[in-house]
Order: C-alpha cells, then sequence, then structure tokens
C-alpha cells in the first residue's frame, strides 16, 4: 500500500460514516478505500465485479472488521440496492473505463456505465444516503478546443465512453432536482497513480510507460506525442472525492467539477520525465493517433477549489516518482 494515503490532507472525521465504494477493486476506487481505512471510517463497502479490478486491491484489508467485499454487478438493480442497505455516503467509480475499448464494445460500456449508473442513482436515493458523489470524465469536454476547460462549457462528445459519461451528469442532475439527492459530479482528468494496471489492450499511458522503461519493452507515444495532458495523481482524485462527501458549501451539490493540477504537459514530455525518473535513455516509437483522442486538455480547477476546498497537493514530478517507486516493487 501506499504510505501517501494516510491522511495526506487534514481529513474531517469519518469515524461515524458508512461509505459504499463501487468499483473500490479497481486503481482510483481502491485508492479512495484506503485512505477511509486509514482514516476511521466506520464501514467501507466495496461493489465490484472484478471485470476490469482485482481482488489483491483489497487484500490487505478483507480481514479488517469495517470492510466488507461484495462482488456484484451494477447492471443489477437488486444488486444495487443490497450494496446501498446502511449507507450514509457513495462513491460511485464503477464503470468501464477507455476510450478505445467503447468504440469496440459499445453496448459494454453503456451497459456498465450508463445503466449501472442509473441503477446506483435509483438505489441511493431509495436508500436515502446523504451524497451520491461519482466520477465523470474529462471526456465530456469532448471536441472543445478550449483552454482551459470550464466546466460550464462542453463540446461534443467524440466516443460512447464520452456519450456514457455526459448521460451520468444528465441523470445526476435531475435526480437532484426532482429527489432532492445530494449529488457531485468529479470529472477526473488522466489520472494515474500506484494500482493502475499496465496489462490489457485498454491500459493507460502512464503505467504502460512505467512497465516499457522498468522491463525493457517498446514505450509507443500515439502520433508525434505533442498532444498534452493534465495529469492528476490518484491522490488528488481521492481527496476531491472525500472534500466532495464533506463540504460544508450549501451551494455545492448539483454540480460537476473538473479534478486535476491545472497544469499540462506533452506526453512526449512526459515519458522524458519518467525515463529520467527511471535513470534510462527515452528511446518511445511513434505508431498513429488513436480515433476519439483529444488534442490538449487542461483543466480549470476554480470551482473544485472554491465549492470542495480541493487543492491539488501533489504535482505531477512527485506523484511520477511515487508511482515509479510502486511499480518498480510490484511490475518489475
Ligand atoms: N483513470 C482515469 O484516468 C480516469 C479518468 C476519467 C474518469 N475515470 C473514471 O473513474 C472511475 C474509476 O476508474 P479507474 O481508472 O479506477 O478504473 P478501473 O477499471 O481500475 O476501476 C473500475 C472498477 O469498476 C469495476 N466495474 C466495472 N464494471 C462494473 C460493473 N458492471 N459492476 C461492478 N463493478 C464494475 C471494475 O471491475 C473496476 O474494479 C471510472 O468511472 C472511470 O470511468 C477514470
Amino acid at each position: 500500500m501506499t504510505q501517501l494515503t494516510k491522511g495526506i490532507f487534514h481529513s474531517p472525521d469519518i469515524t461515524g460514516k458508512a461509505v459504499l465504494i463501487t468499483g473500490g477493486a479497481g486503481f482510483i476506487g481502491s485508492n479512495i478505500v484506503e485512505y477511509l481505512l486509514n482514516n476511521g471510517a466506520r464501514k467501507v463497502r466495496v461493489l465490484d465485479n472484478l471485470s476490469n479490478g482485482f481482488k489483491r486491491n483489497v487484500e490487505p484489508y478483507l480481514n479488517n472488521p469495517a470492510f466488507e467485499f461484495m462482488e456484484g454487478d451494477i447492471t443489477s438493480p437488486e444488486t444495487c440496492a443490497k450494496a446501498c442497505e446502511g449507507i450514509n455516503l457513495v462513491s460511485h467509480q464503477a464503470a468501464l473505463g477507455s476510450v478505445p475499448r467503447s468504440i469496440a464494445f459499445p453496448q459494454q460500456t453503456h451497459a456498465a456505465n450508463a445503466t449501472g449508473f442509473l441503477n446506483m442513482l435509483v438505489a441511493a436515493r431509495d436508500a436515502n444516503v446523504e451524497r451520491f458523489v461519482y466520477a465523470s470524465s474529462s471526456s465530456v469536454y469532448g471536441d472543445l478546443t478550449d483552454s482551459p476547460k470550464v466546466e460550464s462549457k462542453i463540446g461534443k462528445s467524440l466516443s460512447p465512453y464520452a456519450v456514457s459519461k455526459y448521460t451520468n451528469e444528465l441523470y445526476a442532475g435531475v435526480f437532484a432536482l426532482n429527489y432532492n439527492m445530494k449529488v457531485i459530479g468529479l470529472r477526473y482528468f488522466n489520472v494515474f497513480g500506484p494500482r493502475q494496471d499496465p496489462n490489457g489492450p485498454y491500459a493507460a499511458a502512464i503505467p504502460l510507460f512505467m512497465d516499457a522503461l522498468l522491463n525493457d519493452k517498446d514505450a509507443w507515444l500515439n502520433g508525434d506525442g505533442e498532444q498534452t495532458r493534465d495529469f492528476t495523481f490518484v491522490q488528488n482524485a481521492v481527496q476531491a472525492n472525500v472534500r466532495a462527501f464533506f463540504t460544508p458549501h450549501p451551494e455545492a451539490f448539483n454540480k460537476v467539477y473538473n479534478v486535476a493540477v491545472g497544469e499540462n504537459i506533452s506526453v512526449k514530455e512526459l515519458f522524458h520525465m519518467l525515463a529520467n525518473i527511471a535513470g534510462v535513455p527515452a528511446k518511445p516509437k511513434h505508431r498513429d493517433e488513436r480515433p476519439g483522442d483529444i488534442k490538449n486538455s487542461l483543466a480549470d480547477i476554480s470551482l473544485a477549489r472554491k465549492f470542495l476546498g480541493y487543492e491539488p497537493e501533489v504535482k505531477l514530478k512527485e506523484g511520477l516518482a511515487i508511482t515509479f517507486d510502486w511499480f518498480s516493487k510490484n511490475f518489475k
């Protein structure tokens, strides 16, 4: 486990809360689980079907009396209802990530990300949960070229994945309106960190680069590598979830927030930075650009600062060093 997840920012008192993390066996979800248990949450329940996550990500907690693992699928309304029983706060992370996956299998993406999301909203409403925080995505900005991205203006979606995440935001909005639910959406921008999976056809760039540098494999840049991203260390995403659970701001609800650092860098430059950390020469290879990919991505994070009190505490270089350290212990 990462030592970093032990109270990096001053956490509100979570000792009285029972929290459900859907997708808690995945990358971001398991980092949220770790934070909550390290900070004394009364109960942390994970609902995950292990389609893209791993039991090993929550293995250290299986004997913790405050932890409960439910293997199940959010496409089942009954499973979602069961998972919400006795829960105060929901952090909904379960989804099938990846733009290319959604282009290859749009129905799978829709089932997990749109139908599953609606099931979770209904279950959370029926269980009267206090707050429902969910993972949206910067992909919602689609073809918008404005920079930095501000929450109030989005473009046309470029993939089924983006459509599914935008659908989440629309549903969350009408549930807040019609059922008075306290919902908060988090548009994550390229999250990276310990436990992000480098394997499989839909792995993200940073874990692939880590694996390539550590294990002497080819590292591929899509196109010229000049596309930019606002890479966000996972601990910042964890912080955003916890702040959303506890923000006292009366106008914080029924909104979506950019969760990023507010700084961007080209993928090529990032690769060189990583090679430098790894202490090996950077020799990336180039291949075609990916369909559905956006050219530049940079977030304006002032809304999250204002309403959630969010402040990204771990910047890119530090986050990459922590992540590299973790990968060298786990994937070499
Ligand atoms: N990683 C990023 O950069 C990023 C960026 C934007 C948005 N997001 C969103 O953040 C959330 C977490 O992403 P992640 O990177 O941790 O991905 P992940 O794949 O590691 O985690 C998602 C988890 O959800 C589970 N899951 C998928 N379908 C399910 C279903 N039908 N029922 C129950 N569980 C299911 C998977 O098994 C997995 O453990 C997702 O909603 C993703 O779309 C991630």
